[in-house]
């Protein structure tokens, strides 16, 4: 258990998720009193169940629900010191021209709009508390080209949107870092590999360490920088991505080395 982290109130949107839900359970071990908030209330009342945390529903969609989530979370905890800002509409590979207007709407509002309220909300208690630490999660589609054509830009906008809250808040002791994770083997992303939507062995192909990254390790890293330990830390991206984002030029020299075929 960090100490430092001991019977604090930390916040994870996205709770009932898979990445969300690894680092509810990660906080709690830390010795955090930790809210579970999420639109899928069935998902996220059993991860709180699960972990000995407190649930609510949130929709990023709606700026009272985000509101009001805060005040809830005060209420039923007390002040919130940490917030892992995990939610967000996800999206399949697609072109540009098949992107469907609708959910290219859906996903600017949830992901860009509503963090960036889940932030303003959340982060207000800190500034008058007099600190706090707060973790996004973007993503390493961030970084380069892929066909996630609204989600890419979104996770973009939420790298150059955490480093913006980092310079404003530095001074009130609040600390905005942004994780970036690779391909994480979720129950959501396990499904859309069954139904053939991304295919696990081309994704493994592309990591410097041949394997996909676990949700509980995407869970250490936003546990570590919500942490005091992280102390001096604000305004970076951490990919937690398996070695993906450095292999990158790889594929211009025949690809990363793989495992000898037998
Ligand atoms: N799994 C990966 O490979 C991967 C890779 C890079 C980044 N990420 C990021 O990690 C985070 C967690 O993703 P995950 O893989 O655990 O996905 P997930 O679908 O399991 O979790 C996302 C959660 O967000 C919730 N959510 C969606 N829309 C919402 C809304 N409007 N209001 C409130 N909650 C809402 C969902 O109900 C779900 O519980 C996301 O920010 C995602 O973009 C995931």
């Amino acid at each position: 258990m960090t100490a430092s982290s001991k019977a604090r109130v930390a916040v994870v949107t996205g709770g009932a998720g898979g990445i969300g839900a690894a680092c509810v359970a990660r906080l709690r071990e830390d010795g955090w009193k930790v809210a579970v908030l999420d639109k899928n209330m069935d998902l996220g009342r059993e991860v709180a169940a699960k972990y000995g945390a407190v649930a609510a529903e949130i929709d990023l969609a709606q700026p009272d629900s985000i509101a009001d989530s805060a005040r809830w979370v005060e209420r039923e905890l007390g002040p919130c010191s940490g917030l892992a800002a995990v939610a967000a509409h996800l999206e399949n590979p697609h072109r540009p021209e098949n992107q469907d207007a609708a959910e290219w709407a859906a996903i600017l509002n949830v992901n860009l709009t509503g963090t960036f309220r889940t932030l303003v909300e959340f982060g207000k208690p800190m500034l008058a508390a007099g600190g706090g630490s707060i973790v996004t999660v973007g993503s390493i589609t961030a970084f380069n080209s892929s066909p996630l054509q609204a989600y890419g830009p979104t996770k973009a906008a939420i790298v150059n949107m955490s480093r913006n809250f980092a310079g404003a808040w530095g001074r009130q002791n609040v600390r905005v870092n942004c994780v970036c994770p690779g391909p994480t083997r979720t129950p959501a992303v396990e499904a859309s590999y069954a139904r053939g939507e991304r295919n696990p062995e081309t994704m493994i192909r592309q990591t410097a360490l041949g394997r996909l990254v676990k949700p509980e390790q995407v869970a250490a890293a936003i546990a570590f920088l919500l942490s005091d330990d992280a102390g001096a830390i604000t305004g970076i991206e951490l990919p937690v991505d398996a070695g993906t984002l450095i292999g990158q030029l790889w594929g211009m020299y025949g690809g990363l080395p793989q495992p000898p075929s037998d």
